[in-house]
Order: C-alpha cells, then structure tokens, then sequence
C-alpha cells in the first residue's frame, strides 16, 4: 500500500524540539519520569528526550487498544505495568496518538491513585474532536484529522512503524 507523506522528518524534529524546550523550563529544578506507552511512543520517546535537558529517568508501559484493524475497540489491556514506583515523581506519559482518548483515560486513572507529584501528558498527535472521553493534554506536537495514520513509530497491521516521517495510507494503485 502506498503511504503518502503528512508530516516530514524535519517538522516533527522541529516540533519536538520546541515541546523539549518548554518540558525543560516548566520543570526548571524538578526531576522527571518520562513514561512511553508502548509499542508506538518509542520514537517520539527517544527523539522528544534529546530535547529535554534534566534529569529524567525512563520507564514504559505496554498496552494494548487496537486489534489489526484501523478502528479502536475501546478495549483497553495493560500488557506490561511501569518497573518503577512512581509515588511523589514528576510522571510526564509520551504517546504518539491520541484517538479515541480511552488508552489514556484507563492509564491516567490507573496511575493516579499511585500518588504522583503530577502526571502530565505529551503526545506526538492528536485527532481533534474525536475523544470518547475528555483529556487534558499538556504538550501536542500536531493536532491532525481523523484520517488513519502510519508512520515514525505508527503501525498498520505491525508494519510501517520505523517509517522517519507520518504519512496516510493511500488507496492501492
Ligand atoms: C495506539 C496509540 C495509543 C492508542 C490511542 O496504540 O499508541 O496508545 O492507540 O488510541 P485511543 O486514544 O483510541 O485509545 P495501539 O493500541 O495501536 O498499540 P501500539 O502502540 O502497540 O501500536
């Protein structure tokens, strides 16, 4: 299937940047969990700390909301829980996308009975006006459409994640 291009290697590398860049002064003196959610934060993950100059620690959450499909089930399942303890942290969750809302809603209430300092979230992309459930999202790098996306960390049926830029799956031609 064809991919085309949404949004270049060199705009989310600005993006990310300029997120990095207010992560490090709202949390000037603080030390801070950054928490990727497994499998498709693992790029923004990696690419958004390189912007952030504190001390930070790193932990992953797997979980899992999709089937092989392009639609979200609403299911969600936590397959592999944070190694950390995460009482009294600066917890800040990186994401890639946010759709529905519903993988986020399940984590933020399941991590905030754990008492941290605060939890806040930084997410690659957001679908606008689609949430099943509000979310409070602290740092987007691009709000997008409700066009089905690949790419820099996005799979479709597991495939297309290590793709560097985000693109839309086009029709076969
Ligand atoms: C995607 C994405 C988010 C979630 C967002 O993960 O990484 O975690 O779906 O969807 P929602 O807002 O509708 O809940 P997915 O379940 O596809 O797993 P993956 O990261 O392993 O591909």
């Amino acid at each position: 299937m064809e991919v085309k291009p949404l949004i270049t290697q060199d705009q989310i590398e600005e993006r990310l940047a300029e997120i990095g860049e207010q992560i490090t002064a709202d949390y000037a003196g603080k030390e801070v969990l950054l928490v990727g959610v497994l499998r498709g934060a693992f790029m923004v993950m990696a690419d958004l700390a390189r912007h952030v100059n504190l001390p930070c620690e790193f932990d992953f959450m797997a979980v899992s909301s999709y089937g092989a499909s392009t639609q979200t089930s609403g299911v969600v399942r936590i397959l592999k829980d944070l190694d950390e303890e995460i009482e009294g942290r600066h917890v800040l969750i990186v994401e890639d996308i946010i759709d529905s809302g519903l993988t986020l809603n399940y984590l933020i209430k399941s991590l905030k009975v754990r008492n941290p300092a605060s939890l806040e979230i930084a997410a690659l992309l957001l679908k606008e006006g689609i949430q099943r459930v509000p979310i409070d999202v602290k740092y987007v790098a691009f709000p997008i459409g409700p066009e089905f996306v690949v790419g820099y960390g996005l799979d479709y049926a597991g495939k297309y994640r290590n793709l560097p830029y985000v693109g839309v799956m086009g029709e076969e031609s």
